[in-house]
């Protein structure tokens, strides 16, 4: 009797319980986050190719922020630029005079149409692709470069939909080649010295992160024919939640070993209400001009708390419609105190100088005397140098190559990009769905707790 009652509730439990998960599926915006699907290849975790002699690098997409690794990967020893693909010609004269102008050998140009980028692809004298297109193309684009055998780095976000970044992962792993998204944060001099500091225990143990991209981009939705508002307008419009997570988050994700020793877990994610681009359009164009036919429906302000599987939690914002200062928050607090960004500060148990960790300690100076990361001591000048938001994106190239000449892992690997650029889809399900939780999938398929976190490279 006791044994068929057991059956019968557990029975009567799972049917339950499938109907919860069938319905939960079939709320509006909620798309379910899917098991790990059964892998393809070997892990890429810490994946090392071999040593090459020179990087021959293929660009696609040169528009905004593409045009800046012309300049970067010509100014890297070991690195050259063999081909270039944009769909602009505008554009493409503009990398043409570049390349003149630095005096430099013109690469080969692609761009006929919207597939051209497969020229490029096959190509044998393109050993990496470096991907700085509109959001949707990432996909698409990164895959196509690793089954042509190419190694695929890839703007920020990496993918748009979970099943993109699984099928990133596994297209890695049957291939063996690099996806990495290029989550140039990482490479900033604030950000190095923090993991620095976070390494060396000085804040203790890790409690809680806060990561942001409040960034004023209303202007853009003037750019009408080509240019980053041309495209971007139309996904600010698209869906509501964190569109663009992994400014802020990569670097805290760094700091807390994330895919490395810990996990993201969950998140659940609020916004506000989208008014601001409305009112912004209808004061900036005439009453029937097409920006004003637009449902802007993202909300301004996107507010996004992650659990990880350690228990730790960081808040996340997304936030560029509203008038305020730039941020990325970068806040990162333990057991022995905290450091935050915009402006940096810092508080400390001990360890500090001699403040109380009741006051902020705002002189960063010293502090950048005896903790700068040992690449910025490195190569932190020539970055600044050359420019790229004060020199992290030139130091992420110049990075990328100095790993791949030198037979090491990457910093940031096709896991990383995943997880980071998962917050898009999970944020828009959670928002749809009263702010209810959404667990992130195990990308790395349980190799996150046998993976040591980041170290401090020398370079
Ligand atoms: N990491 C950062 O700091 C940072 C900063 C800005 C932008 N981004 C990212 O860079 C990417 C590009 O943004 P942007 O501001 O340069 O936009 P953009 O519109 O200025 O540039 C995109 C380029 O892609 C080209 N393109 C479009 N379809 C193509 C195709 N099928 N084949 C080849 N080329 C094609 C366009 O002609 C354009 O020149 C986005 O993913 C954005 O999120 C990153």
């Amino acid at each position: 009797m006791a044994n068929f009652n057991r059956r019968s509730f557990m029975k009567a439990s799972m049917a339950t319980a499938a109907l919860g998960v069938a319905a939960a599926c079939s709320q509006q915006g909620v798309k379910p986050t899917g098991a790990a699907p059964a892998a393809k290849g070997k892990s890429v975790m810490g994946l090392v190719v071999p040593a090459m002699a020179e990087v021959r690098v293929g660009l696609i997409g040169v528009g905004e922020r593409g045009v800046g690794y012309i300049s970067h990967f010509s100014q890297i020893e070991g690195a050259r630029i063999t081909a270039i693909c944009d769909t602009d010609p505008q554009t493409l004269q503009r990398a043409r005079g570049l390349f003149d102008k630095m005096a430099k050998p013109q690469p080969a140009y692609f761009g006929d149409s919207p597939d051209s980028y497969h020229q490029l692809l096959a190509r044998q004298d393109v050993d990496i692709v470096v991907i700085a297109t509109p959001w949707a193309l990432h996909h698409p684009m990164a895959k196509a470069a690793m089954l042509a055998g190419k190694h695929a780095f890839v703007e920020v976000p990496m993918a748009l939909e979970l099943e993109q970044m699984w099928d990133l992962v596994d297209t890695a792993e049957a291939t063996q080649r690099n996806c990495m998204m290029l989550e140039n944060v990482c490479y900033g001099r604030d950000e190095l010295m923090v993991l620095n500091m976070v390494r060396q225990g000085l804040f203790g143990e890790l409690l809680h992160g806060e990561a942001a991209y409040i960034h004023e981009l209303r202007w853009q939705i003037k750019e009408i024919e080509r240019k980053t508002g041309s495209w971007r307008t139309f996904e600010e419009a698209r869906q509501n939640g964190n569109l663009y997570p992994t400014h802020g988050l990569g670097p805290v994700a760094q700091y807390m070993g994330i895919n490395r020793g810990d996990r993201f877990d969950f998140l659940n994610s609020v916004s506000s209400p989208a008014i601001g681009r409305a009112e912004y359009a209808k004061r900036e164009f005439p009453a029937d001009h097409p920006r004003n036919q637009i449902k802007y429906t993202c909300g301004d302000i996107n507010t996004s708390i992650i659990k990880t599987v350690q228990g730790r939690t960081i808040m996340l914002q997304h936030d560029t419609t509203t008038p305020r200062p730039y941020s990325r928050h970068n806040l990162i607090q333990g057991t022995n105190g905290v450091f935050a960004g915009f402006p940096n500060r810092i508080a400390l148990e001990t360890g500090g100088r001699g403040g109380s960790y009741h006051e902020w300690d705002m002189d960063m100076t010293p502090w950048y005397q005896q903790y700068d990361h040992p690449l910025w001591q490195r190569m932190g000048r020539e970055a600044e140098r050359n420019g790229g938001h004060g020199g992290m994106d030139f130091l992420m190239c110049w990075r990328l190559i100095y790993c791949l000449r030198n037979a090491e892992p990457l910093d940031q690997d096709v896991y990383d990009g995943a997880a980071w650029s998962a917050v898009l889809p999970l944020s828009v399900a959670s928002v749809a769905d009263r702010g209810n939780s959404r667990d992130f999938p195990d990308f790395t398929r349980g190799l996150w707790q046998k993976t040591k976190p980041l170290g401090i490279v020398g370079g």
